[in-house]
């Protein structure tokens, strides 16, 4: 999997389509997309136009994600075709289970609103995803198979009940927003974490932003880093995750911002003393928090993070 790769979703504030050609121009290779993001059929011409000059399709590495309301008998493998003929692709590198619940919202919500039919993580129908994501492995469509927004209990029962173990995890990764506890966990079981948000997402949905929220880039040490290094502090958070051993997707559609990513990502390095500064100024700040997602009256969004060790019903 290349070391970086770049975001698709572009927090209902932009089109990442447009962003994926001068990126593949600019060495990017990696790119993250999902169906709920609503832009594969745009990516997908803009993977064409970079093939048809000439890359080969195995020098891309192109993940997807099947979405929270495709979770049904058969339904997994319905959208993984149905991202394939968006993207015009024939397999994918790595497809993921969005999230581990069946809850979905509509586009542009906020922080309130609440899905119905919204319920607990039950482990028996996320294995009855998993089978389906399994199968997709078997059809060829898929070369890897992963999860997303996960937690230490849940990835246990997973990888106890895989018959194909998770090849990735993606999750929440900015210097702020460390876990350490999962970073470690993953790593442990030879599951590679991509690390979304990896910026600190300062362009995210207004429904994702809370008065407590604290800013990566805005952080005195990594500000300071960032002038010795004579970068922006955007770039300070990746060249700690690449260092730290996560694969960041940052989302861009600025060039300037793009390329500089790869270029300081590529030729720069922090000292072992400045890792180790970025390691002391973890804040626990989970930007994410997935309210939309609750399924009873009364919870808080911990409880979507298994935050004491047991999953939450
Ligand atoms: N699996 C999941 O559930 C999940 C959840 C969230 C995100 N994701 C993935 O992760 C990707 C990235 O996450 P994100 O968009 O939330 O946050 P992010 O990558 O942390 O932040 C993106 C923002 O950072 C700024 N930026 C990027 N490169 C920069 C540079 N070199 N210099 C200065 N500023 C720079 C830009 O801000 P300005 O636009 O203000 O300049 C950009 O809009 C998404 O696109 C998506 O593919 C996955």
């Amino acid at each position: 999997m290349p070391a970086v790769g770049l975001g698709t979703f572009g927090s209902d504030n932009y089109s990442a389509a447009q962003a994926v050609r001068g990126a593949a121009a600019a060495g990017y290779r990696h790119f993250d997309c999902a169906s709920v993001y609503g832009n594969e059929k745009e990516v997908g011409d803009a993977l064409q136009d970079v093939m048809a000059g000439g890359m080969g399709r195995g020098e891309l590495w192109i993940t997807s994600k099947v979405w929270n309301d495709r979770h049904g008998d058969g339904e997994v493998i319905a959208s993984c075709r149905q991202s394939l003929a968006d993207l015009r692709l024939e397999y994918l590198d790595l497809f993921l289970v969005h999230w581990p619940f069946p809850n979905s919202h509509g586009k542009g919500v906020d922080a309130h609103s609440r899905d119905p039919h919204a319920r607990p993580y039950v482990h028996d129908e996320y294995m009855r995803v998993w089978r389906q994501m399994e199968q997709l492995m078997d059809l060829g469509l898929v070369r890897h198979i992963g999860t997303s927004n996960m937690t230490i209990p849940k990835l246990t029962l997973l990888l106890r009940d895989a018959k194909i173990k998770p090849a990735a995890n993606e999750m929440e990764l900015h210097p702020h927003f460390q876990q350490p506890e999962l970073f470690t966990f993953v790593k442990e079981n030879g599951v590679v974490p991509i690390g979304y948000s990896p910026i600190g997402s300062p362009s995210r949905p207004e429904r994702d932003k809370m008065p407590d929220d604290t800013v990566d880039i805005e952080d005195p040490v990594i500000v300071e880093i960032a002038q010795r290094h004579g970068v922006h502090p955007a770039v300070v958070c990746l060249l700690w995750a690449t260092q730290r051993g996560q694969v960041p997707i940052p989302f861009s559609v600025k060039p300037s911002q793009y390329v500089a990513t790869l270029q300081s990502v590529a030729s720069d390095a922090l000292t072992d003393e400045e890792m180790a500064a970025i390691a002391g100024i973890d804040q626990n700040n989970r930007l994410i928090k997935g309210h939309v997602f609750l399924w009873r009256d009364g919870q808080t969004w911990e409880d979507l993070w298994d935050v004491n060790g047991e999953i939450v019903q």
